[in-house]
């Protein structure tokens, strides 16, 4: 692995990983970026998104939830649970660099590397509430359909949504489908906010909470 490949500047970095052209490449990339990411977007003042999601989940969700992570990175969003009284916490994501330091957080009950463009060993209805923060644009659409099948009937998602890649990555059109199917509803979506607000200011997401049926 060659860090000297990594850009100079975090507003780079942040854009290189964005603009990998393949899963492969991405996941090599974060992998690369893994060990400067907490330093890069790590803070409360960087990156909003975790403590935003965190307190969507402290409204729904009982302290004993069984909350899976997805897209985990670096457990940015488990610290962010564990801090608030979560304590039943699983972290999936496919780059092993990125699992690497989440593990050393010990936020997590289980951490597991797994490609979310695939279907998981999850077993139906197995899980409270999926939560992904920082994703949109990256995980497949598909992904969406695994959380509606894992996640019990009464549970929920709670989806760090950027509105552009929403559509343009098909995560609209996954959920029109599944609500179609009556499998998933949206029950409220958040006011938008600057996502990395020191480094793409221009960025904005939404926490939106979907009720699995
Ligand atoms: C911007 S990071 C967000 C990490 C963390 N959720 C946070 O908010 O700090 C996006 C994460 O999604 C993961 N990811 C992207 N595509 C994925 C896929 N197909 N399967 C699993 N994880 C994926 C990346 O490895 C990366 O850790």
């Amino acid at each position: 692995m060659d860090r000297n490949e990594l850009p100079d500047t975090k507003s780079a970095r942040v854009d290189w990983v964005i603009r990998a052209e393949t899963n492969q490449e991405m996941r090599r990339r974060y992998d690369l970026w893994a060990q400067d990411y907490d330093g890069d977007v790590g803070s409360y003042e960087d990156y909003l998104v975790p403590y935003e999601a965190t307190k969507v989940a402290t409204r729904i969700l009982e302290k004993d939830a069984l909350i899976l992570d997805a897209g985990a990175g670096t457990g940015l969003v488990g610290q962010a649970l564990k801090e608030a009284g979560f304590h039943r916490l699983i972290a999936v994501d496919y780059s092993e660099g990125m699992l690497d330091v989440a593990r050393k957080k010990q936020v997590y009950e289980t951490v597991r590397q797994c490609d979310l463009s695939r279907p998981t060993s999850f077993e139906n209805g197995s899980i409270d509430c999926v939560i992904t923060c920082g994703t949109t644009s990256q995980m497949p659409c598909a992904s969406l359909r695994e959380f509606a099948r894992i996640v019990r009937p009464g549970g929920h998602v709670i989806f760090a949504v950027v509105p552009d890649p929403w559509v343009e990555c098909g995560y609209a059109e996954v959920l029109s489908e599944l609500e179609a199917a009556g499998k998933i509803s949206v029950k409220c979506r958040g006011d938008s906010f600057q996502m990395l607000p020191t480094t793409e200011p221009e960025f904005f997401c939404e926490i939106w909470v979907m009720d699995v049926h």
